[in-house]
């Protein structure tokens, strides 16, 4: 696809799909919103969808469908075993990664309790580009470490290198011989890297961790879930690529793996998840647990209607103008924020735009959780509801001691076809409002902290009257603007 220009000086991404189906949104008067965000104690997964207007928490299983994925959920195939909707799912992840074998899930998490029940054993490591929370979580639970072999600009918040989630092959490679081969349980790779931003790895690097793992005879496992942001990231930025096709570049990839797994909340603009496996032996060693926690191994815990909207979702991943839309707003978001000199994660990466919590409210410490009174004070300056990622979604030692998040970050999620410029110009309009207004923004203490998973449950308080102090400042400057 070639850029589209404009005849005026306006430079702006443009989407090449049009709304059919809205829901109305609502948008609180400040005050309201001081109220909510106490109410759900500061804890923005505590908020109710009804009190937000725009829901920039995740993008998980909230990407807008297409006609054709609606269309296609009528046809479905109601079958415990055997459905022809199933066959389809099956068929078109073959053609795209040209793996025989799948391996059904309810959603991604469930696709890595199976991997770690399967490919995991007690004592041993998974080497990684960079952890996820849920995958950690499984393979932790299993017994197993996580090495993250990264290098050290991956977590560097600005940063001019377009591939910040390639994996460090040196390290990698001094972490097998030191560890030796037989205490490695698999090498996993993350496409788009969640937690530092959103970040691509380079299909060149991902290559290279190949040759490692065929060398150690190690399997490589592949994260998919970001998948399409990843390949969007390597068309434009890999010299090698920038004639590929996508479907060319997917397959690339997935000729690099042995395992492939996603979470369909994500790619796919739908909801469910999966494991493409190559080997057979590995398919037997996974299946059972499959029809032990999810379900018979034609649906594993997914709605039916839900599988044939995958199907298509990723044939549309395939499409180079669905799969711009998102990172493309992402980018104009970002270069907006940079260029009024706020803080926030460079390059441009997916998933979302990405605050830096850690400079924003550089005067807040990171024991009382910037980046969680930055969600706060977002939500109450625009309703604007993002996630904290930072110490906050950290979980405590053994011994009570807080481990302290390397990035604070603010994540404003950009679930893919939902939002329209203009109300991305409304978040950044307040972004930049909230930023004039930074030194009034203070800590957050516990009110209740609990154990596990304390970023989902957990409900906190100011120390003072910041929030009301936000608001009044907020009538001040708009008036009896909402
Ligand atoms: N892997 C990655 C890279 C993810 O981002 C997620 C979920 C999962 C696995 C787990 O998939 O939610 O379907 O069980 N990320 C969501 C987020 C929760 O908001 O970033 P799941």
């Amino acid at each position: 696809m070639s850029k589209i220009k404009f005849y005026t000086d306006l430079n702006v991404p443009l989407e090449m799909h049009k709304v059919r189906i809205v829901q109305k949104l609502e948008l609180l008067p400040v005050e309201a919103r001081v109220r909510s965000i106490r109410e759900a104690g500061f804890n923005t997964f505590l908020l109710q969808n009804k009190d937000v207007y725009l829901d920039m928490l995740t993008d998980s299983g909230v990407n807008a469908m297409s006609d054709k994925q609606q269309a296609a959920m009528f046809t479905a195939d109601d079958a415990y075993a055997g459905s022809t909707t199933f066959t389809r799912l099956q068929k078109k992840l073959e053609e795209l990664f040209k793996m025989k074998y799948f391996l059904p899930t309810h959603q991604g998490r469930a696709a890595e309790n199976i991997i770690c029940l399967g490919l995991s054993n007690e004592g041993q490591c998974c080497l990684m580009n960079y952890h996820f929370t849920t995958m950690k979580a499984h393979l932790v639970s299993q017994g197993a470490t996580i090495c993250e072999c990264m290098a050290p600009e991956g977590i560097e918040v600005r940063s001019n290198n377009p591939f910040k989630g390639n994996a460090d092959l040196k390290m990698m490679r001094e972490e097998i011989e030191s560890q030796g081969r037989e205490n490695i349980c698999f090498v996993r790779m993350e496409a788009g890297t969640n937690l530092i931003g959103g970040q691509p790895f380079s299909l060149a690097n991902l290559r290279s961790v190949r040759d490692i793992c065929v060398e150690y005879g190690l399997p490589l496992v592949l994260d998919a879930s970001l998948l399409a942001d990843n390949l969007f990231f390597i068309k434009r930025r890999e010299e090698e690529c920038k004639d590929w096709s996508i479907r060319e570049i997917t397959a690339a990839i997935a000729d690099c793996c042995d395992v492939i797994y996603f979470s369909a909340r994500k790619l796919g603009f739908a909801r469910g998840g999966g494991i493409c496996v190559r080997e057979e032996s590995m398919y037997r060693a996974l299946r059972g647990h499959v029809a032990m926690y999810e379900g018979f191994l034609t649906y594993g815990g997914m709605s039916v209607r839900e599988m044939e909207a995958i199907t298509i979702g990723l044939e549309e991943t395939m499409d180079e103008d669905y799969i711009r839309q998102s990172p493309e707003f992402i980018e104009y978001m970002v270069n907006a924020l940079v260029k009024r000199g706020i803080p926030v994660v460079t390059p441009a990466g997916g998933l979302g735009v990405h605050l830096n919590a850690m400079e924003f409210v550089e005067h807040i410490p990171q024991t009382q959780y910037p980046a969680c009174a930055l969600a706060a004070a977002c939500y109450i300056s625009g309703g604007i509801r993002g996630m904290e990622r930072g110490t906050l979604s950290e979980q405590r030692n053994p011994d009570g001691s807080e481990p302290l998040a390397n990035m604070e970050l603010l994540r404003l999620a950009l679930p893919r076809r939902v939002f329209t410029l203009s109300q991305v110009e409304y978040a950044i309009d307040r972004i930049v409002w909230l930023y004039d207004q930074r030194k009034k923004i203070s800590g957050l203490r516990w009110v209740e902290e609990p154990e596990i998973l304390r970023f989902f449950f957990g409900r906190l308080e100011p120390f003072n009257d910041w929030p009301e102090e936000l608001a009044e400042q907020f009538r001040k400057d708009f008036g009896d603007s909402l």
